[in-house]
């Protein structure tokens, strides 16, 4: 296992819940792990005035709540001597003036630790700073790797729409190089995300039927059962498309859809994913209604309690138009996929926490068993389930035991957790890991983001330019607008509507 070199992390917005829930529990459990360098620190930046005491203790808080490594008896002073290496310094980082007393700070602590004049800076800051901060460390010279490293890591949004996502890769690019900037998207830091490539590439039996001769349909689904909660004020501004389609299920897309790449590495595999995002067919806006349902989830009973509506939720307009729910229909266009559709769809105050990709491979060319089943009970479908109970489902015909030749579909079913021992490192964790090393093939690329937000572009303008496209409300606890149906071509098929086991159906289903 490769060692990172030695470097100090340095977060802006340190004080933030992202610091105190993901990163620093995340470092801690590569610190458990013996993956961090020997002359290593976490330099945490914010407005709020802390001693590095204070932020120790906070951040102690934040790894026994949250880092995965936390039971144990030796835990105690091995925290203790991981809290050592956090350190703090409290400054506007939205003045140009103070980067000097920083730089000072930074360039001290290098000497002291001997950690070799290597920064990783991470921007844990509202997105409004991910154009000032970067170039204000420029200004001071934070950008230039004469003597060591200089690397960016951009959390998301990355930007709102193509326009400002286009101005903020220029605006980094006066600064830093491609290979220095780390585009977070935290899917791609996922064990079973990753694990699309190794099941497509590395096992001939998927990849020959891969393609528009055998598959009719994939779906993608990513549904959450909590609301907004607190996050009204940024969800309000943000909705389901921007905070996962664009993102999280176009990246998706992108694994399932993608040729082989010809290496395992950085430039090799996001060359692949940029090409399907290109590929992606352009939804004309006079389309967007017909190939894009949006919802909003309107308060219900779930399980016997009585939840809010997303309008009465906190920071949200009581008459927002923002949707909580989409769900798109469209085409890859290139030689593999030409004609087949993609379905995704993904949703807050839905019945359960899923995310899953479902191949739906054609039905057989001449149906010899099954004359009463229905077109879905005659397909075979690969389920590839990335959370929770993370696996792989495959559905298949098999003789219905008895007289005649009776056909009905089985499940074949691996889970993770099978695998005795394996330890799935939180995405972060991975992510921050890739980064240390300079790895940056779980991050996106620059022109893939442009081109996931083309795609999304005329959604958007559709949305805005006319009023008459419908926000369905759905009550919270159910599975969305009725109408998202509607979007699969072909009569009797729908979604699969999955439960919280991957190989549970037809049977008591716990969501
Ligand atoms: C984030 C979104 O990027 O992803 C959240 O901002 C969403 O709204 C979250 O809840 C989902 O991530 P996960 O890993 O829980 O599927």
């Amino acid at each position: 296992m490769k060692t990172p070199k030695n470097h100090i992390l340095v977060i802006f917005g340190a004080s933030g819940d992202l610091t105190y829930r993901k990163l620093v529990p995340a470092v801690y459990d590569l610190y458990d792990k013996n993956m961090l360098p020997k002359n290593f620190a976490v330099l945490g930046l914010g407005r709020t005035e802390l001693s590095d005491n204070q932020f120790r203790r906070k951040m102690e808080e934040g790894i026994e709540k949250f880092a995965l490594n936390n039971t144990g008896s030796a835990l105690k002073s091995k925290i203790d001597t991981f809290l050592q290496k956090l350190y703090y310094y409290a400054f506007n980082t939205k003045e140009e003036q103070e980067y000097a007393g920083f730089k000072d700070k930074l360039l001290a602590l290098d000497k002291e630790l001997g950690t070799e004049n290597n920064f990783i800076f991470y921007l844990a800051t509202p997105p409004s700073m991910y154009t000032t901060i970067p170039c204000h460390l420029a200004r001071q010279g934070l950008n230039n790797e004469d003597e060591g490293y200089s690397r960016l890591v951009v959390e998301k949004p990355f930007g709102y729409d193509l326009e400002s996502a286009q101005q903020l890769n220029e605006s980094l690019f006066r600064n830093f190089r491609e290979r220095q900037i780390y585009r977070i998207d935290h899917y791609l830091g996922k064990e079973t995300v990753q694990n699309l490539l190794v099941t497509r590439f590395s096992n001939t039996i998927y990849e020959p039927l891969w393609n528009r001769n055998y598959v009719s349909r994939v779906e993608i689904t990513s549904a959450e059962s909590i609301g907004v909660g607190s996050r009204g004020g940024y969800y309000e501004g943000s909705g389901a498309l921007r905070d996962m389609v664009q993102n999280h299920l176009l990246l998706l897309a992108s694994l399932v859809a993608m040729e082989p790449p010809a290496l395992i590495d950085s430039n090799s595999i996001r060359n692949e994913i940029v090409k399907v995002l290109q590929s992606l067919r352009t939804i004309k806006e006079e389309d967007v209604a017909k190939q894009v349902i949006r919802g909003q989830y309107i308060n219900s009973t779930v399980k016997g309690k009585k939840v809010k509506g997303y309008r009465q939720e906190e920071g949200v307009d009581p008459e927002s138009r923002t949707e909580t729910y989409v769900a798109i229909k469209f085409f890859i266009d290139n030689m593999r996929w030409g004609g087949v559709p993609f379905y995704i769809r993904t949703g807050k105050m839905l019945p359960t926490r899923v995310t899953e990709v479902v191949i739906h491979f054609k039905p057989t060319p001449h149906h010899l068993f099954s004359s009463h089943a229905t077109i879905a009970q005659q397909q075979n479908q690969l389920v590839i389930r990335i959370q929770p109970d993370e696996g792989l489902l495959l559905k298949f015909g098999m003789k219905v035991p008895g007289a005649g030749f009776n056909a009905q579909n089985v499940n074949m079913d691996f889970h993770y957790t099978d695998l005795a021992d394996v330890y799935l490192p939180s995405a972060y964790e991975r992510l921050l890991q890739d980064c240390m090393l300079g790895d940056s093939t779980l991050y996106s690329r620059g022109d893939a983001v442009e081109a996931a937000w083309k795609f999304v572009k005329p959604i958007q303008d559709a949305w805005k330019n006319n009023k008459d496209i419908k926000v369905h409300g759905y009550p919270a606890g159910t599975w969305g607008p009725d109408v998202a149906d509607e979007l699969i071509e072909g009569s009797d098929l729908t979604w699969r509507y999955p439960c919280k086991n991957l190989a549970n159906d037809d049977k008591y289903c716990e969501l």
